[in-house]
């Protein structure tokens, strides 16, 4: 069994079904799942970790991760692996299409952890994304609002993939 440590925000409780999905898909894992909105502290237990964040403003983070940036900021990531969950909206949001998750991924980079679980950006109908890097999200992109059918499928595959990678 693997220690994991889910971290969620949501403002209007999309990610945090998202987050109830995870964990019924990682069930033969040791899986705990924390509200960003209960603070950051927690992260410190555990080496693999996910983070969720819906995009919001323009290309933002969601208000709990805001309110906690910089105990984030402060949190030596050496040793921890990290998957990253954008929830956004492709077509309301085109040009700032799951931003938040590049934001996440540039603070975990610059201290020193691992991010794994990127995807193709095929198959999306975004117009811009500051999330996608060589034609790869940086983590794995939902829309609850208009691709939620492929939402199961996407969780599926890509848990096959950060399983396999985490300690
Ligand atoms: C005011 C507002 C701004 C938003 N800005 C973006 C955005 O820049 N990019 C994006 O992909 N989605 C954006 N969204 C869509 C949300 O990320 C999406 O609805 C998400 O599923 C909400 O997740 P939650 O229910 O966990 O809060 C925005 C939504 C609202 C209401």
């Amino acid at each position: 069994m693997k220690k994991i440590g889910v971290f969620f925000g949501s403002t209007s409780g999309k990610s945090g079904a998202i987050a109830e999905e995870i964990e019924f898909y990682l069930k033969k894992e040791d899986v705990s799942i924390h509200n960003v909105a209960d603070g950051l502290d927690n992260i410190k237990s555990y080496n693999n970790l996910i983070f969720i964040s819906p995009t919001y403003g323009v290309g933002e983070l969601q208000k709990d991760w805001e309110s906690h940036i910089d105990t984030l900021k402060n949190i030596d990531m050496s040793g921890k692996i990290i998957g990253l969950i954008g929830l956004g909206n492709q077509y309301a949001f085109g040009e700032s299409y799951v931003g938040a998750i590049k934001i996440l991924y540039d603070i975990i980079i610059k201290n020193n952890g691992k991010v794994i679980g990127f995807t193709p950006s095929e198959g999306y109908l975004y117009k811009e994304s500051e999330a996608v890097i060589d034609g790869k999200f940086v983590g794995l992109a939902l829309d609850e609002e208009n691709q939620r059918n492929q939402t199961p499928d996407r969780i599926k595959n890509w848990i096959v993939e950060i399983i396999s990678l985490f300690n």
